[in-house]
């Protein structure tokens, strides 16, 4: 059908920002609301898709006619992306994953006492590099958030994770990125010349991507 491109496939997004726990109270995590991607999700919905939304947030209203997967951790979202890979004809990693997570978690809250105490990480995985590699027919769509050398970090990225579409948005912008009810992004994919949207409500910015990554899927 004409209005409804994505009827009848399965479009998969994460959105919000991962908690990791440090211990039973406390953990680390990032400024991303979730916002991004529950718009994408309301965006594909409306083009007729199934919309799976991994989301963290536990204070946006869930999208009628989307199945939300509640998650905490990086490692439970690339857990239930795994689940739903295989059959996606889109996944959008819209979710700011953190990179690093406590090497412990520690059962009891941690009590304080030296001056300095040392918190050691290890590194997550990275979700959307890994879907690169296992891709078939996927149509695998990344963000990048920045605040200098845009360009030049979104090529690598669309390069290093397999990528068919990084949008890479300047979060050093006040109109854009985190926790903003609005975004500018400009999206990059392989032999394209990068394509700017200018500010516009999230919503806005998210048909824009599903309509530029139709037009790429036809060729
Ligand atoms: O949620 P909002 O408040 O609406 O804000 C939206 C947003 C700014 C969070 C969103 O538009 C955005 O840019 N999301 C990606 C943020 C991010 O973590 O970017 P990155 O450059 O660190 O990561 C690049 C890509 O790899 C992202 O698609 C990310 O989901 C993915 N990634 C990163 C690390 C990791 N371990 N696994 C991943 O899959």
């Amino acid at each position: 059908e004409k209005n409804l491109p994505l009827k009848n496939q399965k479009v998969v997004i994460t959105a919000g920002g991962t908690k990791e726990r440090i211990d039973p109270v406390r953990y680390i995590t990032n400024d991303s609301s979730g916002k991004m991607g529950y718009s994408l999700a309301v965006a594909a919905r409306n083009l007729g898709a199934e919309v799976y939304l991994i989301s963290t947030s536990k204070v946006l209203k869930t999208p009628y006619g989307v199945t939300l997967v509640s998650v905490e951790t990086a490692e439970q979202m690339h857990q239930a992306v795994n689940a739903e890979f295989e059959k996606a004809a889109i996944v959008i990693m819209a979710a700011a994953v953190s990179d690093y997570r406590p090497s412990h978690i520690s059962n009891k809250k941690i009590k304080k006492n030296e001056q300095e105490m040392v918190l050691r990480l290890v590194k997550n995985t990275d979700i959307l590099a890994t879907l690169g590699n296992q891709k078939k027919d996927q149509f695998l769509i990344g963000f990048a958030a920045e605040t200098h050398n845009i360009q030049e970090y979104a090529k690598d990225k669309l390069i290093k994770k397999k990528a068919d579409m990084i949008v890479a948005n300047d979060v050093s912008k006040p109109n854009a990125g985190f926790n903003k009810d609005t975004n500018e992004v400009s999206i990059f994919m392989m032999d394209e010349e990068p394509i700017e949207l200018t500010v516009n409500s999230k919503q806005a910015i998210a048909e824009e991507i599903l309509a530029i990554a139709l037009t790429k899927m036809k060729k």
